[in-house]
């Protein structure tokens, strides 16, 4: 769904470039695309990240996958095209709020590869950073934390269509960043994510 339905639609630019906003906001803008298996470590490692970030006056916010499916995409389930949808529409918003200044983390599984890439080109276009960081913890790890009991249950065939078990994730070719966090504390699991941050220059506090 990548065309423009409406018609008669002018875009409107306003009065301030990005940079004048980022600049009297002192703030700047990218987005840090966690991806990786349910229980692999996006939340948690997306949460502690934004408190260290937040803490230091760095503008950051997190969009995460469950939280999201409360709200803007309570009407997307787990299809691939809903998954798709589901990551079209967490591009855009990242890709605004990136446009804002904040670092923007997304902790999603997004298991399709052509859905990330869109969501890397929306922000390429729109000339923001885009970090993918693949949070890459085995299958049998996360399935033996499994901390809300759904590997359990996909197994058992109660839930269908679960990623990892009876659908597919296709992992990144060529992330920013591999997080490998099995044996690693959630600290140092952050750190490498700032460390990349401030080898960029998106992070300077
Ligand atoms: S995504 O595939 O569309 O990116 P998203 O990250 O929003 O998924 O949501 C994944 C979360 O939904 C999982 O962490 C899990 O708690 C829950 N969930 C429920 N059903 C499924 C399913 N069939 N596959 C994967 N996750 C599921």
């Amino acid at each position: 769904m990548s065309e423009i339905k409406a018609t008669n639609i002018h875009w409107h630019e306003g009065n301030l470039t990005r940079q004048e906003r980022w600049e009297a906001l002192k703030c700047r803008g990218a987005t840090v695309w966690f991806t990786g298996l349910s229980a692999c470590g996006k939340s948690t490692i997306a949460s502690a990240l934004e408190q260290v970030l937040v803490q230091s006056g760095v503008p950051c916010y997190r969009l995460d996958g469950d939280n999201i499916r409360f709200g803007l995409n309570k009407n997307l389930g787990f299809s691939a095209e809903d998954r798709a949808e589901n990551i079209r529409r967490i591009g855009e918003v990242a890709k605004l709020f990136a446009d804002a200044g904040h670092i923007t983390l997304t902790s999603f599984i997004s298991p399709y590869r052509a859905d990330r890439d869109a969501a890397r080109k929306v922000h390429e276009e729109a000339d923001l950073p885009f970090i993918e960081v693949f949070v890459d913890t085995p299958l049998e790890v996360c399935e033996q934390r499994d901390p809300k009991g759904l590997y359990k249950k996909a197994r058992a065939g109660e839930i269908k269509g679960f990623t990892g078990i009876d659908d597919p994730y296709e992992a990144p070719e060529n992330p920013e960043l591999v997080l490998k966090t099995e044996g690693k504390s959630v600290d140092a699991c952050v750190q490498e994510v700032i460390d990349l941050l401030q080898q960029r220059g998106l992070v300077v506090r």
